[in-house]
């Protein structure tokens, strides 16, 4: 297998408090890895670490190595390690400005200019499967749009400035059924293209998308490997208490 993204004995910290516990992982390209595990057990940060989004909160630090097809996370630029590594959250965050201004927003800020915009955007709101809803609307208010449409719009501003990765923190948590199915499908859809980590909450999610399946617990991978196994057959007796809900 490739890896696009390997962390290597990671450890990280807020202040005192360890988040992370020599976590040792290899992220398959052009898969789909789910990231499990209870509240407060490190998935939100493991996800932030590898794109340095925790690295303005005061007193975070880590320890260990992380790296993106085989390139140090910090001998990276952050400006250019988050346009190869994108990120879309558990709310969906459009900004309260056009559909189409919020898809070109990341390639002005990447130096492109006006001339390959509209390209672009149609491409992206393409990639997103949303281009067919909002093609004719492109100049009205993103936050107009229903929670699942503003969910796909933040997918296809991440796909605009053309990343390598995609990274989900708990993407539908926020959204109905039908969505949710929207953003599942979008995600097999994406997998031809990019690597991508999904946090999840949603056991059968993780099941129906992902490739491969990390269990988390306070802090530390326990079981990490393919879905099937993991759920089927899993090896730790917390993953199994995990997986058939006795805790979390
Ligand atoms: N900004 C922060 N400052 C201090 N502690 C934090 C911060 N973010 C998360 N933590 C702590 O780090 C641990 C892991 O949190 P997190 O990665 O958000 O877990 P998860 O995403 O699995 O719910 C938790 O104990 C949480 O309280
Ligand atoms: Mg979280």
């Amino acid at each position: 297998m490739t890896a696009a993204i390997q962390t290597k004995n990671l450890s990280a910290w807020y202040g005192n408090k360890q988040a992370l516990k020599n976590v040792s992982m290899d992220l398959e390209e052009n898969r789909i890895t789910a990231i499990i595990g209870p509240s407060g057990c490190g998935k939100s940060t493991y996800i932030r670490c590898l794109n340095r989004m925790n690295d303005l909160i005061d007193g975070f630090r880590t320890q260990g190595e992380i790296l993106i097809f085989n390139k140090d996370v910090r001998s990276i630029d952050p400006v250019e390690l988050r346009k190869s590594v994108g990120m879309v959250f558990q709310k969906p965050n459009p900004f309260p400005k056009s559909i189409f201004e919020n898809i070109a927003f990341g390639p002005r800020i990447h130096g492109l200019n006006n001339n390959g915009l509209d390209a672009i955007v149609e491409e992206s709101l393409k990639k997103a499967a949303l281009w067919d809803e909002v093609s004719e609307r492109l100049n009205d208010n993103a936050m107009e749009l229903s929670g699942g449409q503003q969910q796909r719009l933040c997918i296809a501003r991440a796909l605009a400035v053309k990343p390598k990765i995609i990274l989900f923190d708990e993407p539908c948590s926020a959204l109905d059924p039908i969505s949710t199915s929207k953003i599942e499908d979008l995600m097999l859809e994406l997998k031809k293209e990019y690597t991508q980590v999904i946090v999840t909450h949603n056991m059968q999610q993780a099941a129906r998308v992902s490739d491969n399946t990390g269990f988390f617990l306070y802090g530390e991978l326990i079981e990490y490997g393919g879905t099937r196994q993991i759920f089927k057959k899993p090896r730790e007796k917390s993953t199994e208490d995990y997986i058939i809900g006795r805790f979390g």
